[in-house]
């Protein structure tokens, strides 16, 4: 019997994507974390939000490949709190609760998921993970 990916138990690509829009939605209307998106072209968010679903796809053994940036550049100069940080931890434990999220996703703070650069992933969708910093991943 074949073991199912991570991907495949979480329900695949549309609850992948229908939880990261529902946290980016959170984040993007959050007052301190807002400022991030600021000023920015509707096409350049829509844009990033794919990649974020990609990256996600990709990191739990579904079949897309991720095409963005690594973590580190991409975030590289934001100036990412730890303040920031634990806004977005909590946005995405509501999110986790409003989608009821299966304890799957808790693989993750055990390293199921990498990023590309090799390191383990610990992000918005496993509130159990204890971050070490915002560009921990
Ligand atoms: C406080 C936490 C975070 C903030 C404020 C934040 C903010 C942003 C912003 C503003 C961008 C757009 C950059 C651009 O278009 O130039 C971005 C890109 C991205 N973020 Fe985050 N992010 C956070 C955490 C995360 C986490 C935990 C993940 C992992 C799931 C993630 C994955 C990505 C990806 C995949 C991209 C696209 C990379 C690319 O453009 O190639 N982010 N982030």
């Amino acid at each position: 019997m074949s073991k199912k990916s991570l991907y495949e138990r979480l329900g695949g690509y549309d609850a992948i994507f229908a939880v990261t829009n529902d946290l980016l939605d959170r984040m993007e209307k959050d007052p301190q974390l807002g400022r991030f998106w600021q000023h920015r072209g509707a096409d350049g968010v829509k844009r990033e939000r794919q990649l974020i679903v990609d990256f996600l796809v990709a990191a739990t053994g579904g079949p897309l490949y991720y095409k963005g940036r690594v973590m580190k550049l991409s975030h590289q100069g934001m100036r990412i709190s730890e303040g920031d940080w634990t806004i977005f931890l909590k946005h995405a434990d509501a999110t986790l609760k409003a989608f009821n999220v299966p304890q799957a996703f808790q693989y993750v703070s055990n390293g199921s998921i990498h990023s590309r650069e090799g390191s383990t992933l610990r992000t918005l969708y496993f509130p159990n993970a204890s971050s070490s910093g915002p560009l921990a991943y």
